[in-house]
């Protein structure tokens, strides 16, 4: 009995590492476009164009002309509506999707 809850307290504390990590489908080196695709594309859209989120490329777009800072910061500190992904992503991969999205904006 006290083995199980040992046994338990042991498997959520590893589901807290692994999330703090990204979870376990997001390695540490992926590209800024994995990332993208896995945190960010179900609310700013697979094609970055805007969903639940809005626009990051094309009509609306406000971000278009926005320094990386101001990616780096909305991303890790989250803003409006958006969550934070200070937890999620290290500051490394926060930069490589910040990176993603210039580049999609052409620049
Ligand atoms: C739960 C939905 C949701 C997710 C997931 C999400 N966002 Fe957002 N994001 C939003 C919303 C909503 C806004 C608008 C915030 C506001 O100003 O109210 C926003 C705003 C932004 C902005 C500022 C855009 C601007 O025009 O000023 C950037 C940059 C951004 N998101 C990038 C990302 C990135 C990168 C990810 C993935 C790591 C991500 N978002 C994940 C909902 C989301």
């Amino acid at each position: 009995m006290r083995k199980g809850i040992l046994g338990a307290v042991a498997v959520a504390a590893l589901a807290l590492v692994m999330a703090a990590c990204g979870g376990p489908d997001l390695p540490d080196d992926a590209t800024g476009e994995q990332i993208y695709v896995q945190m960010c594309a179900r609310c700013h859209g697979p094609d970055l164009r805007g969903g639940t989120g809005v626009a990051l490329v094309g009509e609306g777009a406000t971000s278009i002309d926005k320094p990386e800072r101001y990616f780096v910061q909305s991303i890790y500190a989250g803003i409006g509506r958006m969550p934070s992904f200070r937890r999620t992503l290290s500051d490394d991969q926060i930069l490589r999707v910040a990176r993603y999205i210039m580049q999609q904006q052409g620049r």
